[in-house]
């Protein structure tokens, strides 16, 4: 199961330096977002990415476009004035485990699963899912399967 990876802004500044070691003594996994190529932090996974410009901090965020629209939306509700529960569930395993069984009775066929690669997965759904929805899956089931679904970031206080 992999731990999330916390993204440092900053990490070649004054507080980043220091923070970057501080997080990987915790045992954190780090990725140092720097602006110059060149100028990387050493020991962690770098990142190049520039504030003022929106696509690349994204893309230097979590690769998956569902996760940080999640964010978005949680970040807006913790500013509400309200009371709240965020949950935050990954793929429903039940959902899975009823699929070749269900499937298989129905069909009369003997349905099993088989892993298929990010192509053969979008060319199976291109033309059934909207464009937007192929596209955040397509990020979706790769950041399933490298483990990152494993366990839930805790809620900052
Ligand atoms: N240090 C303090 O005592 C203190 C106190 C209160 C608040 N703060 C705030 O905490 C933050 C960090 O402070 P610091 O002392 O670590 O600052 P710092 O030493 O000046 O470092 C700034 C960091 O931000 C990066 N950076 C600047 N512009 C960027 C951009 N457009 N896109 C991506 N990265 C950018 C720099 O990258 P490059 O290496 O590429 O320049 C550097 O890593 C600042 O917002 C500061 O105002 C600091």
């Amino acid at each position: 199961m992999n731990q999330p990876t916390v993204l440092v802004t900053g990490a070649t500044g004054t507080v980043g330096s220091a923070l970057v070691p501080a997080l990987q003594a915790r045992g954190v996994t780090v990725r140092a977002m720097v602006r110059i190529p060149g100028r990387t932090v050493p020991g962690v996974q770098n990142v190049v990415a520039d504030l003022t410009d929106a696509e690349s901090v994204a893309a230097a965020d979590s690769p998956v476009r569902f996760l940080r629209w999640h964010a978005q939306v949680e970040e807006h509700v913790r500013r509400l004035d309200v009371e709240h529960t965020i949950l935050r569930p990954n793929l429903y395993m039940q959902a899975l485990l009823g699929f070749p069984a269900a499937l298989s009775q129905a069909s009369g066929r003997t349905i099993v699963f088989r892993d298929v690669s990010p192509d053969q997965f979008a060319e199976g759904l291109a033309g059934v899912l909207p464009r937007w929805q192929l596209d955040g899956l397509l990020e979706d089931y790769p950041h399933y399967s490298r483990g990152e679904a494993g366990s839930t970031p805790p809620w900052p206080n």
